[in-house]
């Protein structure tokens, strides 16, 4: 059998060390009551809402969120950047066009975490300029002392203090993407 990567107190990446922070098993407790939450609103729904995966940070989450989920919805994804290194360089760019037509549909954006917000803002702008019907915003981790903006967070999983940090998803420069656990970097 393969293991699975992670359950290490410590990793490094690049030049930085990291020590365990969030374990598996927390955060899927946490990825379960968001699933609750998203499928006692969308119960019995006549539409099938676009579940949107924003690349490539939500991949993992939004696999955990999905087996998770009641109602018939449809898997659609699409690419944003705007970190580069440990910070945030505040331009957020569409680096992939969604792979379906968002029109007349209800969106729930699936991110991995919630910095700064500029990505959740130009989302939600850009559902508008694209028609969907309504947008809702689901996270997994939102760093509240780094969050000021306007933007509705319908659905967070775990809130974290506003360090840097890697797995179940999340990178450090294109490293770090695949350990189970969440890591925080260690200064
Ligand atoms: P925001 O636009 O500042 O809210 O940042 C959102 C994006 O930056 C997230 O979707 C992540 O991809 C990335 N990001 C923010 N914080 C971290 C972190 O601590 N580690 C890795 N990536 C992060
Ligand atoms: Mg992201």
């Amino acid at each position: 059998m393969v293991k699975l990567v992670g359950s290490m107190d410590k990793i490094r990446i690049h030049d930085k060390n990291f020590r365990i922070f969030i374990p598996y098993e927390r955060l899927y407790k946490a990825i379960e009551k968001v699933a609750a939450d998203i499928n006692a609103d969308y119960k019995g729904s006549n539409d099938v809402p676009v579940i949107l995966c924003i690349l490539n940070g939500s991949v993992m989450f939004c696999a955990e969120l999905m087996k998770m989920l009641d109602f018939d919805c449809e898997l659609v994804a699409m690419k944003l950047s705007s970190y580069e290194g440990t910070v945030s360089t505040g331009v957020v760019r569409k680096t992939l066009e969604p792979t379906a037509d968002l029109k007349g549909r209800r969106v729930i954006i699936i991110e991995d975490i919630v910095d700064t917000g500029n990505t959740i803002v130009a989302l939600t702008d850009y559902m508008r300029e694209v028609g969907a019907l309504d947008s809702k915003v689901c996270t997994m981790l939102l760093k509240p002392e780094m969050y000021h903006k306007d933007v509705k967070l319908d659905y967070v999983a775990m809130e974290i203090p506003s360090s840097f940090i890697v797995g179940f998803g999340l990178d450090y420069n294109g490293i770090g993407r695949n350990y189970k656990d969440i890591y925080v970097i260690d200064e």
